[in-house]
C-alpha cells in the first residue's frame, strides 16, 4: 500500500514535469517565429528601445515607370549607425499593392502569408535581393510597402531600431 502511493507520487511528478516540458516547447516555437520570419507590419509592438538611432531604407532597381508583367530584381537595404553584437542583423516584412512579391532567394527570403519575410538565415544580413513581377496591366500605381528592424542582435526584440518605407512605381 505504501508502495503504491510512492508510485503515484512520482507518477504525478512525472505528468508535471512533462506537462511543463511541452509547455515550454510551444512557447519557445512561437517566440523563434520571428528569428525565423516575421510576418506582419507590427514591428514596432514588440521591437522598442532604439528609437535615437538612425535608420535608412533603400529599394535599389525600383522603376519609376514599370512594364507590365516583367520581373524586377531588387535589393533592399537597410542602413543604420545601430550596431549589432551577433550574428543576427536584421529582418524586414514587404508587401506589394500590385503585381506579386517573389522569393529570388530562397535560402534567406520567404513568402510566408501575405508577406515576403527574412528566413533564419536571412536575419543574418541588412540587405535582400528581393523580385517583384509587375501586373500584366499597367493602369495602376504601385506601392511595395517595407517594415525594417535593424537587431542588435541579443535574440531579444528590445533595444532594435524599426523603421518603415512606401517605394512607388506607375505604369509606362
Ligand atoms: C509579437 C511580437 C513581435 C513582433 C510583432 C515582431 N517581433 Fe521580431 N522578435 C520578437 C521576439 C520575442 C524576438 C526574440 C527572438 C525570437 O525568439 O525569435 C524577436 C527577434 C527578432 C529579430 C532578432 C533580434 C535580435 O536583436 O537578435 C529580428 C531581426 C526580428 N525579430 C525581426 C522582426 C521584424 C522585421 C518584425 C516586423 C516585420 C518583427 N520582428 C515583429 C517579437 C516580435
Amino acid at each position: 500500500m505504501k508502495i503504491q502511493t510512492k508510485d503515484a507520487g512520482i507518477f504525478l511528478v512525472l505528468l508535471f514535469f512533462g506537462i511543463f516540458f511541452v509547455l515550454s516547447f510551444t512557447t519557445r516555437e512561437d517566440t523563434y517565429a520571428f528569428l525565423n520570419s516575421a510576418p506582419s507590419f507590427e514591428c514596432m509592438d514588440c521591437h522598442i528601445g532604439a528609437e535615437d538611432y538612425v535608420i535608412d531604407i533603400m529599394l535599389e532597381g525600383m522603376p519609376e515607370r514599370y512594364e507590365p508583367s516583367k520581373t524586377y530584381e531588387l535589393k533592399l537595404i537597410i542602413r543604420s549607425d545601430l550596431e549589432s553584437i551577433s550574428d543576427i542583423k536584421g529582418g524586414f516584412a514587404a508587401q506589394a499593392t500590385a503585381g506579386e512579391l517573389l522569393e529570388k532567394d530562397e535560402l534567406n527570403t520567404q513568402i510566408s502569408g501575405d508577406y515576403l519575410t527574412h528566413t533564419m538565415e536571412g536575419n543574418k544580413y541588412r540587405e535582400w535581393t528581393i523580385g517583384w513581377k509587375a501586373p500584366q496591366v499597367a493602369d495602376e500605381r504601385v506601392d511595395i510597402e517595407v517594415m525594417v528592424v535593424a537587431a542588435n542582435g541579443d535574440y531579444s526584440p528590445s533595444m532594435d531600431a524599426v523603421g518603415f518605407e512606401t517605394f512607388r512605381t506607375d505604369p509606362e
